[in-house]
């Protein structure tokens, strides 16, 4: 039997703490940070983040604005939207839910977004800073995956590391942090040539490919930790499962995260805390003129 680390318990300690810290900030800054949300189109599972982004913002004493645009939104009108952010004072986060419809280049949109309200740490400056192991803020859903790990005690030290799925969101990020841990890295993805055999070299696998059930109970090696970042219907259910198949997978586990609430409340959970830590960094720059 694996031990599961309930990423909707642990999201919720950390929470309680964060909305123990924001309620201070008013005495102390004047306000409490301000998290601005874009939503283009209507897409199920982009409306589904993003109200989880809010209710999470709610449970914080965050304060969240969602701004919706259709999917008809030309690049140019989002460019103005994300200036308009950007010179708000009194906006400390910028978040551009992904993915934008076609005729949107997403690389020109998150390079305009100011650096210092990257709270998904997508800019290339902040994307940069983490390859070079300088101060940034970290993208969330691998800084979730990383406090996952710490809070079960996984020892990544030395350890062989096997990351499925290479995207700039999960796999490339998550990599560089396990790198930075001390962790073996290998890196696969949809090319790569027998994929169990690299999976079961891992004592630790992460896997990111949306595909539903991909990971099967012959290629994960006895007594791994496995950790599911895949969100996705299974075709036969229409539930939401993993990119590992859970039910065969769990019992040769030592360790496994659950889909629903493993890494996604995490995610949204470290979107608050990188939205304190900007609005934190932003007060502390503007006292630093000031002085
Ligand atoms: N779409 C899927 N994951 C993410 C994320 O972490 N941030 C944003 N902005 N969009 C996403």
């Amino acid at each position: 039997m694996a031990k599961i680390i309930s990423g909707k318990e642990l999201s919720a300690r950390l929470k309680a703490e964060m909305a123990a810290q924001v309620a201070a900030f008013p005495e102390k800054y004047g306000r409490v940070p301000h998290l601005a949300v874009i939503l283009v189109g209507d897409d199920p599972a982009s409306v589904s983040y993003v109200t989880g982004k809010a209710k999470a913002s709610v449970e914080v004493g965050i304060r969240n604005t969602t701004i919706r645009r259709p999917e008809t939104i030309t690049e140019t009108e989002l460019l103005e939207l994300i200036a308009g952010l950007n010179a708000d004072p009194e906006v400390d986060g910028i978040l551009v839910q992904l993915p934008l419809p076609k005729h949107i280049d997403t690389d020109r949109v998150i390079a305009a977004i100011d650096r210092s309200k990257d709270v998904d740490g997508f800019h290339p400056l902040n994307v940069a800073a983490l390859w070079q192991k300088q101060p940034c803020t970290l993208p969330c859903t691998p800084k979730g995956i990383l406090r996952m790990l710490w809070a079960a005690g996984v020892e990544l030290e030395g350890r062989q590391a096997v990351v499925v799925g290479r995207s700039n969101i999960v796999g490339l990020p998550v990599s560089k942090l396990l790198l930075d841990a001390n962790a073996t890295v290998t890196m696969a993805h949809s090319r790569t040539s027998d994929l169990g055999a690299v999976t079961r070299q891992a004592d630790i696998l992460v896997v990111a490919v949306g595909r539903s059930k991909f990971i099967k109970g012959d290629m994960v090696r006895e007594g791994a930790v496995v950790i599911d970042v895949g969100v996705n219907r299974d075709p036969e259910t229409g539930r939401l499962c993993g990119d590992v198949d859970f039910a065969v997978v769990e019992p040769k586990a030592s360790v496994i995260t659950p889909v629903p609430g493993g890494v996604g409340p995490m995610t949204i959970c470290c979107l608050m805390e990188n939205t304190i830590e900007c609005f934190l960094n932003r007060h502390e720059a503007d006292a630093a003129l000031k002085k």
